[in-house]
């Protein structure tokens, strides 16, 4: 299997920076379009035979460095007894929102998984195949308890600040049960065979700093020593992480993902070794003609050159109307910058 993303995760950089791009598998891909012409995203999601091919997408059309598994955050929500359902043009839409205490109370406890299986045989027939490094991964407990307060997505989470403010002992209670959750849904993951993990925070940027701490990275910290293969490389990514980014090394993650809000280079002054860094290009400049793409990945690279932790990715999920051309440019110079060090090497 070819290693350059988990030697980065491990801070042993050597020929160039690996690169991944979080939903790579998805609608900017013209053959992700025509499967799901015949499939819905459930289908897609809860089939092993099309996890696996969904997955495997973006490493044949692009040759990127690792494979996220082809799933969702809110695939627990029908584990959790709360019903999901993928609306065309509204998004994900939780049958039962959670709202009150008696809701969580209801809640069924993590020790049976058998409903989640689909997901292990996923991974198990892309482990039987895959070059490249797979990343399971879970939403943090947090973004989930969000999604499954608002029903939806919501542009201010209004009802969640709510309940945090109002009854935050309850709201503990609802980050611990999907604690348990995540440490149990990631084991499954682990036991399948995945090779790294990133846990997405994508709504923590609604927190303020105290708060994060209090309802995000306490139950990030437990997520993390709750797993059983304690050297498995986690990545923690959240928006807002330029914000957030001290608090995160803290609990020393493998790696932190950064949206493209901050200046990378400096990050790494702040976060030192063994933790890697991960991004974190506009996902926007994928819209930008050719000469100014080329111009901002080199100039992103530049500024990690010699930085034995760093992947290369987005600072958020790639946009599903940008061209595939764009992304192979991308990953074209990214992978040019080798074919430069090894030239540079022979001299
Ligand atoms: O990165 C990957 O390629 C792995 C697959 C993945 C998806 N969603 C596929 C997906 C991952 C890791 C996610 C995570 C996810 N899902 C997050 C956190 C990451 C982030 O981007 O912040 C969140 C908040 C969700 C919830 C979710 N799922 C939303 C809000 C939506 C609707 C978005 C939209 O643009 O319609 C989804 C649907 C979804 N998840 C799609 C994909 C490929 C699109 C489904 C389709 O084909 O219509």
């Amino acid at each position: 299997m070819q290693d350059l993303f988990l030697k980065a995760l491990r801070c042993e950089n050597t020929e160039r920076p690996p690169i991944w791009v979080m939903r790579q598998a998805g609608r900017y891909m013209a053959a992700y379009r025509a499967l799901r012409q015949r499939y819905s995203f459930m289908e897609m999601c809860c089939q092993p035979e099309l996890i696996s091919e969904v997955t495997w997408l973006p490493i044949k059309t692009f040759g990127f460095d690792a494979a996220i598994l082809f799933s969702d955050i809110l695939i627990l929500a029908p584990a959790l007894k709360l019903g999901l359902q993928f609306e065309e043009g509204v998004g994900p839409l939780i049958g039962k929102p959670i709202q009150s205490r008696q809701d969580i109370l209801d809640l069924p406890r993590a020790d049976d998984l058998s409903g989640l299986s689909f997901v292990a045989e996923g991974i198990r027939q892309l482990k039987a195949t895959l070059p490249v490094p797979l990343i399971g991964f879970c939403g943090a407990p947090f973004t989930v308890a969000s999604y499954f307060i608002e029903g939806k997505t919501s542009r201010d989470f209004k009802q969640t600040k709510k309940w945090l403010y109002s009854d935050p002992s309850g709201f503990h209670l609802l980050l611990s049960r999907l604690a348990e959750w995540s440490i149990a849904y990631l084991n499954l993951q682990i036991d399948a065979g995945v090779d790294a993990i990133q846990i997405f925070d994508s709504w923590a940027h609604v927190l303020a700093p105290a708060q994060f701490r209090e309802y995000s990275l306490f139950y990030l910290s437990q997520v993390m020593h709750g797993l059983k293969k304690t050297d498995i490389p986690i990545i923690l990514f959240c928006r807002g992480s330029a914000a957030f980014a001290t608090q995160l090394a803290q609990i020393h993650p493998h790696a932190i993902s950064l949206d493209w809000n901050c200046d990378i280079g400096q990050m790494r002054r702040s976060i030192p070794y063994p933790i890697a860094l991960q991004g974190n290009l506009d996902p926007d400049v994928l819209y930008a003609p050719a000469p100014i793409l080329k111009k901002e990945v080199h100039s992103l690279l530049k500024s990690m050159e010699g930085d034995k932790g760093f992947i290369f990715n987005l600072g958020h999920g790639i946009s599903p109307d940008v061209s595939e051309s764009a992304v192979r440019l991308m990953v074209e110079c990214i992978k040019e910058e080798q074919s430069a060090c090894l030239a540079k090497s022979s001299f």
